[in-house]
């Protein structure tokens, strides 16, 4: 990854070259990637659509939402597009599943540590469900973390690839019957290649002056 190219001129894609799809290979390594991205306390409350055809693809496009025609076009062109949704939600049930492949998958060294682990785990999510009471917007912050990580890993495999946030996420929930499942949508993840006619990543980046920003502390 060359984070020098990055600062100067990464501006997210805003025009994808609808002729070129990213090779098999590359994509599965990505979901690979993706799947091992973590969550606190190992929720695991992201759930990842993955719209690899034409006609998946389609079905955000159609459904994005009034107001939000202007990432319809990035939608249809890209190669991939992979929604991702978050959890309304975390019952007692979903946190003994994780509790029981985390032990099968030998995670805990004793039955100490891992009983241990359960009862920080409950205390965790219980502090977010009753008392700050933002368990939701808690899992979306999961989420996001896993945007970040996956644009990062999206460059590393030389694959372009932009966030996006403009949708409606009632129109899309409904297309994917996510509500009923217990999600939402959170945020797109676009994957693909910028097409020759995007000017925009010409235009040089526009960020308040670094000490705006940065304070160091003495
Ligand atoms: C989480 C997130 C969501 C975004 N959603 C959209 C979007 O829906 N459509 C769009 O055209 N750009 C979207 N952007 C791009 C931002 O508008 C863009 O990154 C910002 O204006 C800074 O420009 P630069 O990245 O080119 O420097 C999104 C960026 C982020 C980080």
């Amino acid at each position: 990854m060359n984070l020098s190219r990055l600062i100067e001129s990464g501006h997210f894609p805003k025009v994808y070259d609808p002729s070129r799809r990213i090779p098999e290979d590359i994509f599965d390594e990505l979901l690979k990637f993706m799947y091992s991205i973590p969550t606190s306390v190992n929720a695991q409350s992201t759930h990842y659509l993955v719209a690899s055809t034409p006609e998946a693809r389609s079905r955000i496009a159609d459904h994005i939402g009034e107001g939000f025609e202007f990432n319809v076009p990035k939608v249809r062109n890209a190669s991939h597009v992979i929604v991702l949704a978050t959890r309304e939600t975390l019952s007692n049930e979903y946190l003994d599943e994780l509790h029981a492949k985390e032990l099968a998958d030998g995670k805990f060294p004793n039955q100490a540590l891992a009983d241990q682990w359960k009862a920080t785990v409950r205390m965790w999510i219980d502090l977010h469900r009753y008392d700050v009471k933002d368990l939701q917007h808690w899992m979306e912050k999961q989420t996001y973390l896993a945007l970040g990580m996956s644009l990062m890993a999206a460059e590393e495999l030389g694959i372009n690839a932009s966030p996006l946030e403009g949708f409606n996420s009632r129109t899309l929930d409904a297309e994917l019957g996510l509500r009923e499942k217990g999600f939402t949508v959170t945020v797109l993840l676009v994957l693909g290649y910028r097409d020759e006619s995007d000017s925009y990543v010409k235009t040089p980046k526009s960020r308040l002056p670094m000490d705006r920003h940065f304070s160091f502390l003495k």
